[in-house]
């Protein structure tokens, strides 16, 4: 099974009207390299916005109701009316700083499929449990618990982003980072059987256009999600060519 590169940048709370020149610049370059799939997921204003430039767009969080007395949140139908074809869930932003369990983000999971969004579902371990060698039995289990009951595996896809390299400059070993994604395609094996060959799993965490195209070009690593270096075409742009290159 071929899986196509995906590239997905995550801008975090950041990003006023005035930042859509940039996604359109990103969305321009990344049409020039058509074996990559890439999508941008700004702040909730700007979904719409940014979905109108004609390049994927995704939302960040989702509430697990489809509507309802839940002041200040947005749900996955409303992501999609904006325009939205993707959301990330779990990320251990919300994890961490909303008390988001596994049990949320499974419903949060399941919510956004149901919606006819794709999922970008994120996972990874504190630096406490990388240096006790506990990682891969962490970040499996968040696997087994956040996962939704049943789903595409085209339509969703696993990101692996060890929380102290988020935003660090600190990666993983290539090593470390194939042993993980091949541990997590394995239990996808596990748990769905052959449609574990179809789920995208991508790195996160200090991906930049130097070190791209080592994580892109590692064994089980399908794409990236990126966060500052997403937020400017002179920075995400050669990450995308790095995808492309690798293949
Ligand atoms: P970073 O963030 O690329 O800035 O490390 C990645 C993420 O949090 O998704």
């Amino acid at each position: 099974m071929v899986r196509r590169k995906y590239v997905v940048g995550n801008w975090k709370m950041n990003g006023l009207s005035g930042a859509l020149a940039e996604a359109e610049a990103i969305f321009a370059g990344a049409r020039a390299h058509e074996a990559v799939d890439v999508a941008l997921c700004p702040p909730f204003t700007l979904i719409g916005p940014m979905a109108a430039l004609g390049g994927a767009t995704g939302g960040q969080d989702c509430h697990p109701q489809p509507s309802g007395a839940f002041t200040g949140s947005v749900s996955a139908p409303m992501l999609a009316d904006a325009g939205a074809a993707l959301v990330i869930v779990g990320h251990s932003e919300r994890r961490e700083g909303f008390a988001e369990r596994d049990a949320d983000v499974k419903a949060k999971a399941g919510a956004a499929l149901a919606a006819g969004l794709s999922v970008i579902l994120c996972v990874g371990e504190p630096l406490a449990v990388r240096e006790s060698g506990g990682a891969i039995d962490y970040v499996l289990a968040q696997v087994q618990g956040s996962l939704p009951g049943d789903f595409d595996p085209a339509r969703l896809a696993v990101a692996y982003e060890p929380i102290w390299a988020i935003g660090t400059g600190r990666v993983p070993t290539i090593e470390d980072v194939a042993a993980m994604h091949g541990a997590i395609r394995a239990a996808l094996s596990d748990r769905i059987g052959e449609g574990a060959a179809a789920v995208r799993l991508l790195y996160g965490g200090s991906v930049n256009g130097d070190n791209a195209a080592d994580l892109l070009g590692a064994r089980d690593v399908d794409g990236a999600l990126v966060g500052g270096a997403s937020l400017t075409a002179a920075k995400f742009l050669p990450i995308i060519e790095a995808a492309a290159r690798v293949g």
